[in-house]
């Protein structure tokens, strides 16, 4: 008997079970072993949204939250200010490293905190005694046509005058002071004035760059015609509530002297701390913990790594507002081969961030991110943001500079856990070492690797890509937000399956002599 068509959706209630599995019996039932992102897929859903809808606002802790899921990690070839800026520009939250002194990483925050879209507060800058000579040089170096003049020439000095490049264009005599021929009548904009002010201004005196003064006339930062032409809109920037200024996070570890750089942290302006270990389960973090909450209470921390429920409880009992989890997943990592311990990042996803959801608690997925889809399955087994290294590396943003190799340019990526980034460790950088509790041996065990990765460009085109993929990505699931991808996970709408061998084999491009995989525009 053939049934009638319109009765099929109706027809499908009789069928006693629903195409794949619940995110539960997913878990449970891979009594083989751990789950690893690649093992499984998400069942499509029903699209009646258009992508462009899909609002992926989430929680990086109890209470701060973002407009979009993605946290760059607190690594020396990953986070320092440039990529913390960006990360906050375009929705997300970069976490600046601890492999410096506290000195340093506190710069880096107050540079974040200070950062103005469309202002640059830390312009290269001269003074009157340097000669004509230096400007062509530093032309010739930086590639900048115009510099301001302050007393002491340096930012915060008084502002005495600007020289361009068309004031050293037909002066023949290198060693003539610079304050022979700078332009002294200034046009500026008064500290304060917003960047539609400042636009404004550029436009009517027809120059090429705005300097911004205080009352006193001292040079506070500077607006640029050329910047300004290339100015993008960031929406979705993560600023704090009162101050808008970016948000910004860094990482400390657990040793004693981590007390002091924090210290230094919070007094840069810093929301939210990562208390950095590659296990959280230490007596040295929990005390961390304690202490922390107990001198900031307002200061949002990040504790981690876990990898297990009880791990989890032990850090949500001593105050955490966010965990981190992962454990040998992360792509420059040897943990699981030297230490035998960690556990596959899919389980330990789902596990961790089913029980601390139930405290309020938002986790980050930490580790082993590839691609969207990997960020997809993340937030569907329970977390609420995904900290990404390797996917960020050899980006522009990442400290470092392009080297070539082969005819390829790269970018060095490495474990703060290899060899190099252990020795880099002194008495005021410790990340490394007291990451993997190594501060008192004499011979480091590895438990990362150190390689070079390609130029990906610049994350303003790149986390685009990944935003705008994760949103056609939970339109293809069927849900139109990172909130209800979570609902409907919980209540078992959203179907899981497991991917064999095989079917990982057919779900890559298979069969063509050759291609080029190339991921966005
Ligand atoms: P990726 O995004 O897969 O490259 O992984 C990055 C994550 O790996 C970081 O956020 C850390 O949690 C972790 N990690 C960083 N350095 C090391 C290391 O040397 N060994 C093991 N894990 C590391």
């Amino acid at each position: 008997m053939v049934l009638d068509a319109s009765s099929a959706t109706s027809h499908l209630q009789s069928y006693s079970k629903k195409d794949g599995l619940d995110v539960k019996t997913l878990i449970d039932s891979a009594n083989f072993g751990g789950l690893t992102y690649n093992d499984f897929l998400v069942l499509p859903g029903l699209i009646d949204f258009p992508s462009s809808k899909v609002g992926l606002d989430t929680k990086l802790t109890k209470k701060i939250s973002l407009r979009s899921p993605f946290v760059s990690s607190p690594m020396d070839t990953v986070t320092e200010e440039n990529m913390a800026i960006h990360m906050a520009l375009l929705g997300g939250i970069g976490i600046i490293h601890h492999n410096c002194s506290p000195d340093e990483q506190a710069e880096m925050v107050r540079k974040v905190k200070k950062y103005e879209n469309g202002f640059i507060n830390d312009p290269f800058v001269i003074s009157p005694n340097e000669t004509v000579g230096d400007v062509r040089n530093m032309k010739a170096e930086l590639g900048f046509t115009s510099f301001p003049v302050t007393e002491n020439g340096k930012i915060g000095g008084k502002l005495v005058g600007i020289v361009t490049s068309r004031d050293v264009q037909f002066h023949d005599n290198n060693d003539s002071k610079v304050s022979e021929i700078m332009t002294t009548e200034l046009i500026t904009g008064e500290k304060g004035i917003d960047l539609s002010e400042g636009n404004e201004l550029l436009r009517s005196s027809k120059k090429g760059k705005l300097p911004i003064v205080d009352a006193s006339g001292n040079l506070v930062s500077l607006i640029s015609l050329t910047d300004l032409q290339k100015n993008q809109s960031y929406p979705l920037a993560s600023k704090s509530f009162d101050s808008k200024q970016l948000l910004c996070g860094a990482a400390i570890g657990t040793v004693p002297n981590d007390r002091e750089r924090l210290e230094k942290l919070v007094a840069a302006g810093l929301d939210v701390v990562v208390v950095d270990s590659s296990n959280g389960s230490s007596i040295f973090q929990l005390d961390m913990l304690k202490w922390i909450k107990s001198k900031f209470p307002e200061l949002q921390v990040i504790a981690g790594n876990v990898v297990t429920r009880e791990q989890a409880a032990l850090l949500i009992e001593a105050g955490a507002d966010g965990l981190r989890i992962g454990m040998g997943s992360g792509s420059i990592c040897i943990t699981q081969e030297v230490m035998a311990c960690g556990r596959p990042q899919g389980t330990a996803v789902y596990n961790v961030t089913e029980f601390a959801n139930q405290f309020g608690v938002p986790c980050i997925a930490d580790g082993g991110i590839g691609n969207i889809g990997h960020i997809t399955k993340a937030l569907a087994l329970g977390a609420s943001c995904v900290m990404m290294g390797g996917l960020l590396a050899g980006t522009s943003e990442t400290p470092g500079s392009y080297f070539y190799s082969d005819g390829k340019r790269l970018k060095s990526y490495r474990g703060m856990g290899s060899v190099d980034a252990m020795q880099q460790t002194s008495t005021t950088a410790n990340a490394s070492t007291s990451r993997y509790f190594s501060e008192s041996d004499k011979v480091f065990v590895a438990q990362g690797v150190s390689g070079a990765v390609v130029d990906k460009g610049s994350i303003t085109k790149f986390v685009p890509y990944l935003y705008n993929g994760l949103q056609h990505s939970l339109q293809d699931i069927g849900t139109p937000s990172l909130d209800e991808l979570r609902t409907r996970v919980d209540n078992g709408e959203v179907r899981f399956e497991f991917r064999t061998a095989s079917a990982q084999f057919e779900g890559g491009v298979h069969g063509l002599h050759s291609y080029e995989k190339r991921l966005h525009n």
